[in-house]
């Protein structure tokens, strides 16, 4: 398809910013972010869709302050489960392609291997279920989507563990940090790449029909760590952005760090069926921190 016209909903947050990058040369992209429609609006949701008359949507957005989704419910399902349903309706209407993510924390963590997509989800917090809803919703709708689960999402901009992390090396000494919680860090810079690829295959007839690749997958950076052994590892890698200070990491348990939102133990996800499907695999989990923290320093 020559020049598509491709809507990225979201397009201010982490991924947002990187889609549009990876999708520059691509086609003609409207980027769209809170000032321009209220995504817990389905009536401006559809309207949006209509005006722009895509041939790809690209939903970055997302309700995805974890903890405050506990009091937030309606505000959190509005945003994660009925736009997502909207978008893909209107997806549906056009024959357009719907690409969304969704996240680790639809599993309740009690595997010790990490989960496929045939795993059952069982949500621990509010976050979890209105984002697996979103997917419930885009597949009872059907038609062109891909749904892309990941985890641990961070990059260069935006608000995130790394920023954070960087913030709090350069004001203390000493961090306490849990480390019974495993999951895989991922860039929102690889999740753009993996994307783009995909996508642009999908629309040069790479993978077949789209009975052939519709559907769910899994997409993180491989490899796996704890947020404890994560920051260690920012630390360490960080150089300077921290002016050569290395604080103290002390590791703790989840008890000894309570949330409003339960987060689960194990929420490390399988990517066998995107590197079968697709043939993509995204980088190691310290290699793409390496390559955001080169971002940064250039940035400094
Ligand atoms: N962050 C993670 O750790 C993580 C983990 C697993 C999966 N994911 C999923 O990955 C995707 C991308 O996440 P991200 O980290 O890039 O999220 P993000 O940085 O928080 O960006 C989400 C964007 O959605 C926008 N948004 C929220 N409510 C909206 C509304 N009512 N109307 C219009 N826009 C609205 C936000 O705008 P404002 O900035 O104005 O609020 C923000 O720009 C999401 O589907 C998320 O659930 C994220």
């Amino acid at each position: 398809m020559a020049d598509p016209r491709i809507l990225i909903v979201g397009a201010a947050g982490q991924v947002g910013v990187e889609l549009q990058r990876s999708f520059a040369d691509y086609g003609s992209i409207v980027a769209v972010d809170r000032e321009s429609v209220d995504l817990a609006d389905a009536g401006q949701t559809r309207d949006l869709v209509r005006r722009v008359e895509p041939e790809i949507i690209l939903n970055a957005a997302a309700y995805t302050a974890v903890d405050r989704a506990e009091s937030e419910q309606e505000l959190a399902m509005a945003i994660n489960a009925h736009a997502p349903r909207v978008l893909a309706e209107e997806a549906f209407r056009r024959n357009a392609l719907l690409v969304h993510y969704s996240t680790d924390y639809v599993f309740d963590g009690s595997k010790q291997e990490p989960w496929t997509e045939g795993d059952e989800p069982h949500p621990l917090n509010t976050y979890g279920a209105t984002k697996l809803a979103g997917e419930q919703a885009i597949q009872n709708v059907g038609g062109r989507y891909l749904i892309f689960r990941t985890s641990w999402v961070y990059g260069p901009h935006g608000q995130n563990y790394l920023l954070t992390m960087l913030r709090l090396g350069r004001e203390r000494e000493r961090l306490t940090i849990v480390d019974d919680q495993f999951g895989a860090p991922t860039t929102s810079i690889e999740l753009a790449r993996a994307t783009y690829t995909i996508v642009s295959g999908v629309l040069a007839g790479q993978f077949g029909v789209s009975n052939d690749w519709a559907g769910l997958y899994h997409m993180t950076c491989s490899g796996s760590t704890t947020w404890c052994r994560f920051a260690q590892a920012i630390f360490s890698g960080a150089g300077k952005l921290l002016d050569g200070r290395l604080p103290e990491v002390i590791p703790i348990a989840t008890e000894d760090y309570p949330t409003p939102a339960k987060r689960p133990r194990n929420s490390i996800l399988s990517n066998a069926k995107l590197r079968e499907r697709f043939g993509v695999r995204l980088a190691s989990w310290q290699a793409a921190l390496d390559a955001v923290l080169q971002v940064l320093s250039s940035e400094e």
